[in-house]
């Protein structure tokens, strides 16, 4: 891999980020999250674009600094062109088209989803990044599928979720326990003091590779509302058998279909990607699959799960080996498939 310097910028949904890599490997990788949403239980598109406009330059000079970096280092800029929401998208890829036209240099647009993917190939994302082919579980706020990695550019969907994403289901039966947003991270938490065998929840029967996380919101709903008539404190009382009952079954269900598709490929790389791959017990549940059905599992570092530049910065990098640049003209895009 050449050693070009490229900035990556991101700003899909509630994060600003930009970050530094130099070959493979991260210089630097900053990013202002948005507290403001917590208020609201959930992220406001003009609330996130209004801040990425605040952000965005603090963002890109941190990163420079921090990767002690000129701007005219820099050979390439990359930037999340979709998908995600408009608004957030529309502030970074402006930002990145005008600053590749005030330094001249190639401008490269990135599909979030992708880097996710391909933040595996990171240099310190892994002690050693997968080989082709390989299955990823991506998951996120947005998003809930099983993709297979033929080659870095050649990703094919197996199934995704047909409703919720599943960290979509965490963040929503978080509110059902009065948690804050996003609720993933607080519920992994919360588990570990809990029993993850208290409560059980109703599972999906979907033939094929497909997801779906409606039904287990649901069935939390109904559950609470039950109990809490018995007794109003129920919540409070159970809050971390329920938070330990609750990531039992969606990492449960996240599972499932990954091991089918692995035995039915016969694939033994197996990877996980995006913000829900931040979670212990689906990190836990990984690491046991690698005892027992002998996976080379893939879980990337913490700080490239949740959204990051950096991801973005490592697709740009491969897209400049590949003398794949983006015109001036380009424009962000809210849906963009793999
Ligand atoms: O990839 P990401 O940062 O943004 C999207 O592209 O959606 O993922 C954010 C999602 C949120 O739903 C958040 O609750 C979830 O990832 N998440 C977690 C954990 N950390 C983040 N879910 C469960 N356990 C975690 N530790
Ligand atoms: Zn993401």
């Amino acid at each position: 891999m050449s050693d070009s310097i490229i900035l990556g910028i991101e700003s899909s949904c509630d994060d600003t980020s930009a970050a530094i890599i130099k070959g493979n490997s991260i210089l630097s990788n900053i990013a202002a999250n948005q507290e403001i949403h917590k208020e609201y239980g959930g992220v406001v598109p003009e609330l996130a674009s209004r801040a990425h406009q605040q952000n965005i330059i603090p963002v890109v000079e941190k990163s420079l600094t921090k990767a002690n970096i000129q701007q005219n280092a820099i050979s390439a800029i990359g930037f999340t062109r979709g998908p995600g929401l408009l608004g957030s998208l529309l502030v970074g890829t402006s930002f990145a088209k005008s600053l590749a036209m005030s330094l001249d240099v190639p401008l490269i647009e990135v599909n979030h989803l992708q880097a996710h993917i391909l933040a595996h190939f990171i240099e310190d994302a892994n002690p050693m990044p997968p080989k082709f082919p390989f299955l990823c579980l991506t998951v996120s706020g947005g998003h809930t599928m099983i993709v297979l990695v033929k080659d870095y550019f050649d990703m094919e969907i197996l199934g995704k979720t047909i409703d919720d994403a599943a960290g979509e289901a965490f963040d929503k039966i978080g509110k059902i326990f009065d948690l804050d947003y996003p609720a993933g991270p607080i519920i992994d938490r919360l588990a570990k003091e809990g029993n993850p065998e208290a409560f059980k929840f109703n599972k999906p029967k979907l033939e094929n590779y497909d997801y779906s996380f409606s039904g287990i919101k649901t069935s939390v709903l109904y559950f609470i509302q039950k109990e809490v008539k018995k007794n109003p404190d129920f919540i409070k009382d159970n809050l971390n058998d329920l938070c330990a009952s609750v990531q039992r079954s969606i990492v449960e269900i996240l599972m499932a279909k990954l091991e089918k598709a692995a035995k039915e490929l016969e694939i033994k790389e197996v990877a996980i990607a995006g913000g829900v791959s931040a979670n212990s017990a689906l990190r836990k549940a990984m690491q046991d699959n690698n005892e027992k059905l002998g996976w080379n599992i893939y879980i990337p570092k913490f700080e490239y799960t949740t959204d990051n530049a950096a991801m973005i910065a490592m697709v740009a990098q491969l897209k400049f080996e590949r003398g794949e640049f983006t015109d001036l003209r380009t424009s962000a895009t809210a849906k963009y498939d793999l």
